[in-house]
């Protein structure tokens, strides 16, 4: 069977979802790989190299195995070839319409960000990869856009104190970004609202600011707060906030806009010259001055809304990405054939749509259609 790589549309996208080390294994195991010219070119994977491992390219490929990094455009949807396999992050909640051109053509639609996040699904969570990727380069953007040293010096020409960093938010991305502003020397605080983040965030080398607000959710998950514990959050961040250096906020919460963890009224309080990097500005971001792609100026402090942060190393994401991508599609196939096994936990959990039929509960009600579990009271990434 054929795997179709596309170029991704996304406007500053880098990545690509295979790379030629990728699309080598594929092609030892017996798929066939059709690659669209220049998909790996701005992760500096040129057509040549797809070409010396195998692939062939072609200006619009086709696939039983469509790849991609973000979702397909409702256009590009419908010029899949019908009843084939589509995989990418897709977000179904927030792109109903690309669903439904998908799954109007019987597309089986798998999307990324429902992945189940258990142990053994770890090695096929691009979720995951990409985060590290973003926290990384928060925690380099903070530095750069930074006028004075990260790390404690002492010269002939004075003693510098370290920076301080506070981070918000500490899933994946937020523990990356907390080793990385650590190893380059900058004093380093955490904060979130999962109670089980205070050890991770310590064993990553911050030191935890604890508040009474706390909200764990199902599946490691934070909620959302409510008005009120938002208010209090706020409230009790202020100081803390306005003694930091560099605040870097990674808070998200899956599915639903950014939580506002800075007011406008918290970066006022902040030193003139601090920097905020708002890693969380593609989902409407955690302050309430960021905006994408921009460095806002306000009262002296910067404000970075970081866009697509993986697509700003485009190598390492797609090499993280496309080993991610082997290891789901291992579930999905072998030896150049698809054979899903429909009884496995994590087949069921990424699979957003199947032969028509809308699995995933929670799309199916945003579609307003039937929900159609894959196996009746099979478990299900809600
Ligand atoms: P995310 O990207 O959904 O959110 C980032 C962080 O922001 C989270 O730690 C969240 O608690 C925090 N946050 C949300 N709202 C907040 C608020 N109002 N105030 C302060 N902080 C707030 O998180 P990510 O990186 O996807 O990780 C979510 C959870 O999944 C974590 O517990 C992580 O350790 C776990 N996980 C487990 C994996 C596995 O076992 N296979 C793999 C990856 C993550």
């Amino acid at each position: 069977m054929k795997i179709a790589l596309f170029k991704e549309s996304r406007a500053g996208e880098t990545r690509v979802a295979l790379t030629p080390d990728a699309v080598k294994s594929l092609v030892a195991e017996g798929w066939a790989v059709e690659v669209e010219r220049g998909a790996g070119v701005l992760a500096h994977f040129t057509d040549e190299a797809y070409l010396a491992v195998g692939a062939t390219i072609s200006e619009a490929p086709a696939g039983d195995v469509n790849l991609r990094v973000n979702p397909p455009t409702v256009a590009e949807a419908t010029q899949l070839t019908e009843g084939t396999l589509h995989l990418s992050f897709l977000s179904p909640l927030l792109a109903p319409d690309v669903v439904k051109a998908l799954n109007d053509r019987r597309i089986t639609i798998l999307s990324f960000d429902l992945l189940p996040r258990i142990s053994r699904a770890q090695y096929m969570d691009a979720l995951s990869s990409q985060a590290t990727v973003s926290g990384y380069r928060a925690a380099l953007a903070g530095a750069t856009y930074f006028d004075r040293f990260f790390p404690l010096l002492t010269t002939a020409a004075g003693t510098i104190r370290p920076a301080k960093v506070l981070v918000m938010g500490v899933g994946v991305a937020g523990l990356q970004a907390i080793s990385t502003a650590k190893r380059l020397g900058a004093k380093v605080r955490a904060y979130d609202v999962r109670s089980a983040a205070k050890e991770e965030a310590e064993s990553a080398g911050a030191v935890f600011v604890k508040l009474a607000v706390t909200a764990d959710a199902a599946g490691g998950y934070a909620r959302e707060l409510t008005e009120e514990e938002r208010l209090a959050q706020q409230a009790a961040l202020v100081s803390e906030v306005a003694s930091a250096d560099v605040v870097i906020t990674t808070a998200a919460v899956p599915g639903r806009k950014s939580p506002i963890l800075l007011t406008t009224g918290m970066v006022e309080a902040m030193a003139v010259g601090s920097i905020v990097i708002d890693m969380a500005a593609d989902g409407g971001g955690n302050c309430e001055l960021t905006r994408v792609g921009e460095v806002v100026e306000h009262h002296g402090v910067r404000v970075v809304g970081l866009a697509n942060p993986p697509s700003q190393m485009g190598a390492s994401a797609s090499f993280m990405y496309a080993n991610n991508v082997l290891k789901l599609l291992a579930l999905f196939g072998s030896k150049g054939q698809l054979n899903p096994d429909w009884n496995d936990e994590v087949v069921i959990g990424v699979t957003v749509a199947r032969d028509g039929n809308v699995n995933h509960a929670a799309t199916a009600d945003a579609l307003g259609v039937v929900h159609v579990p894959i196996i009746p009271d099979a478990k299900e990434n809600a």
